[in-house]
C-alpha cells in the first residue's frame, strides 16, 4: 500500500472518505496503521487518556515529541501529524515555528495540528511557508475549555456558526492542508465542508465531512464513560483487562501461579 501523504489525502477530497484515529504509543499504533488508517493524529488528548489528566492543558512538547517518536517506529503507512500542544504556538511566531519543526525533526510526523481559526492565521502562513504542514483545528477546541466553559458543541446561533464559517475559510486561505471539525452541528459542518477546497476530518460534526477521526481509547472502551453521544465504541477492552489483572492476582495470591511447570529445572 502506499504510503500516505498530504498531497493524496488533499486529493481524496470529493472522492474517498478518509479515515483518521489518534494513537500514542508503539504497539497501538502498529494495530492502527495495519488496519489501513489514512492518518494517525498524535493527540494532546494524551493528557487525557493516557495520563489522567482533567484536560489537555499540562500536556508538555517534550511529552507530544516522546510519544511522536513512539508513534512513528511503528507506523509505516499512514500519515502521522503531532498535535501541537497549549502554548507551544500561541506566544511567538519563531517558538511555533521551532516547535512544529521538533515534530518533524525528532518525531517523524509529516505535519502538525494546531487549535484556533483566524486568530492562529498568522502562525499557520508561518508554517506553511517553511513547509510544515498543517491541519486546523476548529469548533469545540479542548485547549479553549475555560473560555467554552466545558465541552460544549460550538456554532449553534448563528453568529457563531458564521464565525467559524469564516475561520473556515481563513485557515484555507492561510494555508493549512486540512480542517479537524470538532463538535459543531451537523448542519453547519455540511456548509463547511461544501466551503473549502481542503478536506474536513469531523468528529462529532456528523457524517457530511471529508472524513472521521475518534480518540482510540474510547473507541476500544480503554476508558471509563459516560462517553459523548458521537463515540461509538467498538470493544470494551477496558473490562477484559480488568478482569485478567484480577485473574492474576487471583492466582498469585491463592499460590495457583506460577506451577512448577511455570519455571526453570
Ligand atoms: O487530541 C486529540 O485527540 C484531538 C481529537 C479531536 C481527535 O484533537
Amino acid at each position: 500500500m502506499d504510503k500516505i501523504t498530504v498531497p493524496i489525502l488533499r486529493d481524496k477530497k470529493g472522492r474517498e472518505k478518509i479515515s483518521a484515529l489518534t494513537a500514542y504509543d508503539y504497539p497501538f499504533a502498529k494495530w492502527v496503521d495495519e488496519s489501513g488508517i489514512d492518518i494517525v493524529l498524535v493527540g494532546d488528548s494524551v493528557g487525557m487518556v493516557v495520563a489522567g489528566e482533567e484536560n489537555t492543558l499540562p500536556v508538555t512538547m517534550d511529552q507530544m515529541i516522546y510519544h511522536t517518536k513512539m508513534v512513528s517506529r511503528a507506523v509505516k503507512r499512514a500519515l502521522i501529524i503531532g498535535d501541537m500542544p497549549f502554548l507551544s504556538y500561541q506566544t511567538s511566531r519563531k517558538e511555533t515555528i521551532a516547535n512544529a519543526g521538533r515534530f518533524l525533526k525528532e518525531g517523524g510526523a509529516s505535519a502538525v495540528k494546531l487549535e484556533g481559526g483566524s486568530s492562529v492565521c498568522g502562525r499557520i502562513a508561518a508554517l506553511t511557508k517553511y513547509d510544515i504542514p498543517v491541519m486546523a483545528h476548529i469548533g469545540l477546541t479542548p485547549q479553549s475549555v475555560h473560555r467554552m466553559g466545558g465541552y460544549k458543541v460550538q456554532g449553534r446561533n448563528e453568529r457563531d456558526a458564521y464565525q467559524l464559517l469564516a475561520d473556515a475559510k481563513s485557515v484555507e486561505s492561510a494555508g493549512a492542508f486540512s480542517l479537524l471539525l470538532e463538535g459543531v452541528p451537523i448542519s453547519l459542518a455540511k456548509e463547511i465542508t461544501q466551503s473549502v477546497q481542503i478536506p474536513t476530518i469531523g468528529i462529532g460534526a456528523g457524517p457530511y465531512c471529508d472524513g472521521q477521526i475518534l480518540v482510540l481509547h474510547d473507541l476500544l472502551g480503554l476508558c471509563a464513560g459516560p462517553h459523548p453521544k458521537f463515540v461509538r465504541g467498538y470493544a470494551e477492552i477496558a473490562s477484559i483487562a480488568q478482569n485478567a489483572i484480577n485473574r492474576y492476582r487471583e492466582d498469585v495470591e491463592s499460590g495457583k501461579f506460577p506451577t512448577l511447570e511455570e519455571g526453570y529445572v
